[in-house]
């Protein structure tokens, strides 16, 4: 088959031959149509935390769209090394291959896996987001900003506050549902102002945050410091795109009832096959919207690193 193949660690997948996939038990074997471009993807291709040791050469890409052998189109997690999702074929695991509806394109539906499942998913499961809540989306400029945006309103949030530094996406959260944009692209005084007046003497109840580092201290230092008996404001760590490390005061924790949560693990099948229905469904009434780039599989060298901001950079095989 034809495939983007990584072959040397830190260096973007060529597209090439590669040994098709045989399925093992409990998985299926799937006709790739989309593959989308993640910062996972990417993390895979470098990253010893998330390669898990895969060795090269292998094929890239976490998720994609593709049919099975009976012809039923499939969104799906490819998570067997050397099989990534972009190639002509793959395996999955047969529980992560779920039916996408009709309404859904390929590349929309390949680019929706990773970034919806990243908000929908805490809302559903750790959070149990009650309605009326307030919520704080770190980072919501990127796509995965954009559709955590999105989702919090869907869900019921009462308020969203959406941060981040490109002006253009700022200026359309408020079309996607954003009660309040807060530039993170001004004085760190005129941030933590802003973030303080938000927060009022309650705070939030939940903040998502995509990009950790300096804008997670600006944020994390500007709580009200007396709510430890009001309630708690649950923080879900998902990205780090403005910073590895972020410093937080002992105090700013304490006084502000902060409970921080990672979301490396993954719940029940159930809920992640439940949130994927509830999720297509959002697309196909057009309550959901996720701006996508198509290029094709045979382009991933040239494009692996191209800027899309806000977008989502979708192969099509
Ligand atoms: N845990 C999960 O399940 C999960 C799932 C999806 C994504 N993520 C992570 O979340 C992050 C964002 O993902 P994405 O898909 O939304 O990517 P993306 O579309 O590339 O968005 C990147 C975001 O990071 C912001 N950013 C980059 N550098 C920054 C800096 N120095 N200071 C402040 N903001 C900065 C961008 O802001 P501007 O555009 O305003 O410049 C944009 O909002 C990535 O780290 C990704 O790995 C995690």
């Amino acid at each position: 088959m034809h495939a983007a193949v990584v072959r040397t660690i830190g260096q973007p997948p060529v597209y090439g031959e590669f040994p098709d996939p045989t399925p093992q038990e409990g998985e299926v074997l799937i006709n790739v149509r989309a593959a989308a471009l993640t910062n996972l993807g990417k993390l895979v291709t470098y990253d010893p935390d998330y390669s898990a040791g895969a060795e090269v050469p292998f094929v890239a890409g976490v998720e994609g769209v593709g049919t099975l052998q009976d012809g039923t189109r499939v969104g799906f997690a490819a998570q067997r090394p050397p099989y990534g999702s972009m190639g002509e074929l793959t395996v999955s695991f047969a529980p992560l291959a779920f039916p996408v509806p009709d309404g859904v394109s390929d590349a929309t539906a390949a680019a929706l896996i990773n970034p919806g499942f990243s908000s929908w998913l805490p809302f559903a499961s750790q959070l149990k987001l009650e309605a009326g809540a307030k919520v704080l989306i770190l980072g919501a400029t990127g796509v995965a900003g954009k559709l955590a945006v999105q989702i919090a309103k869907h869900l019921g949030a009462g308020r969203v506050v959406a941060a981040g530094r490109n002006r253009a996406a700022l200026e359309q959260l408020p079309s996607l549902g954003a009660d309040r944009v807060v530039s993170l692209d001004q004085p760190e005084e005129k941030i933590a102002a802003e973030f303080a007046q938000e927060a009022g003497e309650h705070g939030f109840d939940v903040v998502l945050d995509y990009i950790w580092g300096r804008p997670a201290e600006i944020f994390l230092g500007s709580l009200p410091r007396s709510l430890e008996a009001e309630g708690e404001v649950r923080y879900v760590q998902l990205g780090n795109s403005a910073g590895p490390t972020a410093t937080i005061e002992g105090n700013a924790l304490r006084r502000a009832g902060i409970t921080i949560i990672g979301t490396g693990s993954m719940p029940s099948l159930d809920i992640v096959k439940d949130v994927w229905e509830r999720m297509t469904d959002a697309v196909v009434k057009g309550s959901l919207t996720i701006d996508v780039d198509e290029v094709p599989l045979s382009e991933v060298h040239d494009a692996w690193n191209r800027e899309t901001p806000g977008r989502r950079l979708v192969f099509v095989v």
